[in-house]
């Protein structure tokens, strides 16, 4: 083992041997010499280990909230890890963890006062398909165990939380026994022949009601969906939408799981999405802005009139993480939401959101962007090649890995060539919220140019 720093290229070409980027071609990397390899970062900007400057257009994968290089959330881990990093949690907590539940609980709508920690998001999502099926089960419902999904959502890559999620059945064999797909409202192309907006979302909370009719109240557990989707391409329903999903829910002793691992934490301009809607759900999932990214942290906040069952009882729940609520991951995220409180981060989140749609309508005037969605910091750019019939480029089209490439180009760090997906830290400047503005004209002038022949203008 040498302690010498090794030289960019060495670094990039053993991440190219040892490390598994999760969700790249590796074929492409190596053809293109284009692993990135970040070293530091501040607010919403990152430098790579050849000294590019980035921009980070999602804040990692709409995670880093607070921004990069806080380093007082670094000290306060450290100061917890000095102190006591782990106890299991099995059958102890930490003074820290509890501080964290105590702190989450006041933030959260109504009575979503249990707060269950673990990892991630998939985790979290995870933890969320146990504890309803087994409160059903304690309820006095063994048979309720479906859970109603929406086609098109994503909710983790565990086995669970990828059954549920509604496009990743390729590689991952026979799903989880037991779920269901309904539709997930859409603005854009609404799913409903001769239906728009809330007429539209309505109809797709009644075919969950339908779903749930047709397999048996007795058989279905739960619903989760996103309340506001964003692996469906940001889509925003109306008040509507969740208010019939907690009517439909409650009249068939269904929970509803509202999965905040995105929206939450402010990304929409509040501290849940949820506060949208004025509707509280059974359960909520967190993950990624909860500690900004410092630490991985996530956890499922369940109301007491759900966790009443456990209350009482001499019944445990049948699911255990071990690092759920690890004191340093909780410091982190105390340490986070302190500075969302004394920065005021959620209302500039919704601040700076509407300046940035406001900025990235304005692109309208290329005809390849077919519709900008989304609300506070979490915004969409659908792009299609024939905007009078929102038509997409298909699959296969070479536009979509010259989109990456050119935003690569232009170190702008975002995802998606259907839809752009942008959702910088809360505390990006206005000017840098225009610098990405400006990068996205940039970049669909180019594409406009190169794909002229196929784009209808
Ligand atoms: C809505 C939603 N749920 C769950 C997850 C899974 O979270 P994680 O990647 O932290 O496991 C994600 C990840 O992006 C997500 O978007």
């Amino acid at each position: 083992m040498t302690t010498a720093t090794p030289r960019p290229t060495r670094i990039v070409q053993d991440g190219l041997e040892h490390v598994w980027i999760h969700n790249a071609s590796h074929a492409f990397l190596k053809q293109r010499a284009g692993l990135r390899v970040f070293t530091h970062g501040r607010g919403a900007r990152m430098w790579d280990i050849e000294g590019r400057e980035y921009i980070d257009g999602m804040a990692g994968l709409f995670v880093v909230n607070a921004g990069h290089g806080r380093a007082e959330i670094g000290q306060a881990m450290a100061e917890q890890a000095a102190k006591i990093a782990y106890v299991t949690a099995a059958v102890y907590t930490t003074d820290t963890t509890i501080t964290l539940a105590d702190t989450i609980a006041d933030l959260l709508p109504g009575d979503l006062n249990r707060l269950f920690f673990c990892s991630g998001g998939s985790e979290a999502v995870e933890s969320a398909i146990r504890i309803a099926r087994q409160v059903q089960v304690m309820r006095g419902f063994p048979r309720r165990h479906k859970i109603i999904a929406r086609k098109g959502s994503y909710h983790g890559s565990t086995f669970g939380a990828g059954s549920l999620s509604g496009w990743s059945e390729a590689h991952l064999g026979t799903p989880m026994v037991g779920v269901i797909h309904a539709p997930n409202p859409n603005t854009y192309r609404p799913v409903f022949p001769g239906l728009s907006g809330e007429a539209d979302d309505l109809a797709c909370a009644n075919v969950i009601e339908q779903e749930i009719l047709f397999h048996d109240p007795e058989n279905v557990a739960a619903v989760i969906a996103e309340p506001i989707s964003v692996a469906n391409g940001f889509q925003v329903p109306s008040v509507a939408y969740w208010r019939r999903l907690r009517e439909i829910c409650d009249e068939h002793g269904v929970l509803l799981i509202a999965d905040e691992v995105i929206n939450g934490w402010g990304r929409t301009g509040t501290w849940f999405a949820i506060e949208h809607y004025g509707i509280v759900p059974d359960m909520l999932t967190m993950a990624k802005g909860l500690s900004s990214g410092y630490a991985p942290i996530g956890a499922v906040a369940v109301r007491d009139r759900v966790f009443s069952v456990f209350e009482n009882s001499d019944e445990s729940l049948s699911h255990l993480i071990t690092f759920g609520g690890q004191a340093v991951a909780c410091a982190a995220a105390l340490k986070n939401i302190e500075i969302f409180r004394r920065e005021g981060l959620v209302q500039q989140a919704a601040e700076n959101g509407t300046y940035f749609k406001a900025q990235l309508e304005e692109l309208r005037l290329h005809p390849i962007l077919g519709d900008v969605r989304g609300e506070g910091m979490l915004i969409g750019l659908e792009l299609v090649r024939d905007r009078a019939k929102k038509e997409s480029f298909h699959g296969g089209h070479p536009f979509h890995r010259r989109i990456e490439e050119l935003f690569d180009q232009k170190r702008l760090y975002c995802r998606g060539s259907s839809v752009v997906r942008l959702g910088p830290a809360f505390v990006a400047t206005r000017a840098e919220l225009d610098q990405i503005v400006q990068i996205v004209d940039e970049v669909l002038t180019i594409i406009e140019d190169e794909f002229a022949s196929d784009i209808v203008a």
